[in-house]
């Protein structure tokens, strides 16, 4: 939702994504369109989400540049980039996410008559109940090669436990692979008017039945995969993410303070 009121609301465009919107639910869709949500607004969250997704798929580019041949989307929700790809068939895309997310959006997909391009593979995989490694071994995964790898708007669902077993799974990839992902910062490390703001979204996801319960400062995040096995690993904080991407806007779009995103390679 957040991506697609971006593609109404906001110009210009720090994510650009023509498949935002035909992939929602057509109701959503339209009220978005209509304006009857009362997301015109811009938000810090909104902002959040466009700028992970286009540093992910910044960082992406600059790997395939770099000879990288296959994404693995790790817990991939609503992400469309394997439907608008650019690398046609030299990108083999894995989208890997829980099997109750991955199903709803395969009926959302044929729904919207998205076709799926050869080189996608899709992964069911609950990161609670098994690895990563057993998951890609079954969808014929090149464990050789090296991958890019995202995992956007995931960690924070996670238990620390589950979160460290994906983060050694991919730490365990071919050597040249890289991983991108976001994660909130915990509660001491807020203003106040942010931990006002973080409560009341918490309560909304917790009421969904997906409360956010894992969060990490970025040095000990930073510390934790070069134990699992990353060489270098690089925190990009929202004032570096604002200054690169929200530059001269005569909008309000900015980010907050409390979501960071790490890059990090084997
Ligand atoms: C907020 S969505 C983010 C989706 C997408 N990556 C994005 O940036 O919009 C959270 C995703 O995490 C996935 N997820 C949460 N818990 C999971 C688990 N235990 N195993 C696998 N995926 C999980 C959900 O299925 C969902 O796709």
């Amino acid at each position: 939702m957040h991506r697609a009121a971006h593609q109404v609301y906001d110009h210009p465009l720090v994510f650009d994504d023509p498949l935002a919107l035909p992939i929602l639910d057509p109701a959503a869709s339209a009220a978005l369109r209509a304006d009857r949500l009362d997301m015109r607004a811009p938000n810090p969250m909104r902002a959040y989400i466009v700028w992970r997704a286009r540093a992910a798929e910044d960082a992406l580019a600059a790997a395939v540049r770099r000879g990288v041949r296959q994404y693995l989307v790790l817990g991939a929700g609503l992400d469309t980039f394997a439907y608008r790809s650019r690398f046609g068939e030299a990108l083999r895309v894995f989208e890997v996410d829980h099997p109750a997310t991955q199903a709803w959006k395969r009926e959302r997909l044929a729904a919207a008559s998205i076709a799926l391009p050869r080189g996608l593979t899709f992964a069911p995989v609950d990161f609670e109940r098994e690895t990563l490694a057993a998951g890609l071994a079954r969808a014929g995964f090149r464990a050789e090669a090296p991958a890019f790898v995202s995992l956007l708007g995931v960690v924070m669902y996670l238990t620390p436990a589950a979160a460290r077993a994906t983060f050694r799974a991919v730490a365990a990839l071919s050597r040249g692979s890289e991983l991108i992902l976001d994660h909130g910062v915990p509660d001491a490390m807020l203003g106040e008017d942010e931990r006002v703001a973080r409560a009341r979204l918490a309560r909304r996801v917790a009421a969904i039945g997906e409360p956010w319960i894992n969060w990490y400062a970025p040095d000990d995040l930073a510390a934790q995969l070069r134990a699992d096995g990353f060489v270098r690993t690089e925190s990009l904080d929202p004032v570096a993410g604002q200054a690169r991407y929200f530059g001269g806007r005569a909008d309000n779009l900015r980010l907050g303070g409390g979501g960071y995103l790490m890059h990090a390679a084997t």
